[in-house]
């Protein structure tokens, strides 16, 4: 198992976020969490990154990262694309990109990925120069998944990232997600689009107010009354 996750809750003072969530991915696998507003998505990748902390059992490879700090889980391969992008506006696209690698020495590794980035996105190739407060919310995701991809992952956390991108760009987003997937990287993507989410994810958990509601294979939850009534909108 790459990663594991058993009985671990968040909460924050009070409020608990998270309660008892059991999840796993495989290597290369590409896992979904689908879930309303509010239900805990952004905690279980904040939690995953430990950018949040939490309690219970949290493993990579069968080692705990849970006395690891945030900068330690990116040199164990785990790279986190958060909510809402978070790049550097005033910055050009490729020192965005390069913000990425900060962990990576060797300059031959460095310059590989990079040509995979502009190779999953060739837009970015051409806007390198150009300051990401240019561009569209959409090629601005292109450039924080790329950052995320610099920093070489064997788990890619995403964090809703087909939000607010009109529909072309979403669907070449999710194209590119695929052939990451492809090419050997797990993902975990955190989505409000069911529907897609359901077509290009393996596996599939359903929060629901901090817990695991549902979970399956993508085929399994397609065809599931609740799942197709509740997040499908079919009736
Ligand atoms: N920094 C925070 N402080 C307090 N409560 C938070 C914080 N972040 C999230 N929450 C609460 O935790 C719950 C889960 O939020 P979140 O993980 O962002 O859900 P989702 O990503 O599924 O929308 C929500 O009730 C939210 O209001
Ligand atoms: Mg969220």
């Amino acid at each position: 198992m790459l990663l594991e996750i058993r009985d671990l809750s968040v909460a924050y003072g009070k409020a608990v976020a998270l309660e008892n969530i059991s999840l796993n991915i495989g290597e290369a696998e590409f896992v979904a969490v689908l879930g309303p507003n509010g239900a805990g998505k952004s905690t279980l990748l904040k939690a995953i990154s430990r950018a949040q902390p939490s309690i219970g059992t949290l493993e990579l490879r069968g080692e705990s990262l849970q006395d690891l700090p945030a900068h330690a889980v990116v040199g164990k391969g785990i790279c986190h694309c958060p909510e809402g992008r978070r790049l550097f506006p005033e910055l050009t696209v490729l020192k965005n990109l390069m913000l990425g690698a900060y962990l990576q020495r060797d300059k031959a590794e460095i310059a590989a990925e990079l040509t995979e980035v502009y190779q999953l996105f060739p837009i970015l190739r051409e806007r390198g120069a150009q300051v990401v407060s240019t561009l569209s919310g959409g090629q601005q995701q292109m450039v924080a998944i790329g950052r995320a991809l610099m920093g070489r992952p064997s788990l890619l956390l995403l964090d809703e990232p087909s939000v607010g991108i009109a529909h072309r760009l979403k669907m070449e987003i999710f194209g590119a997600i695929k052939r990451i997937q492809e090419r050997g990287t797990a993902i975990l993507m955190a989505e409000q689009d069911a529907q897609s989410a359901l077509r290009i994810a393996d596996r599939v958990y359903v929060l629901e107010h901090g817990r695991v509601g549902r979970e399956g294979t993508s085929a399994e939850l397609a065809a599931d009354d609740y799942i197709r009534q509740a997040y499908l909108g079919v009736a």
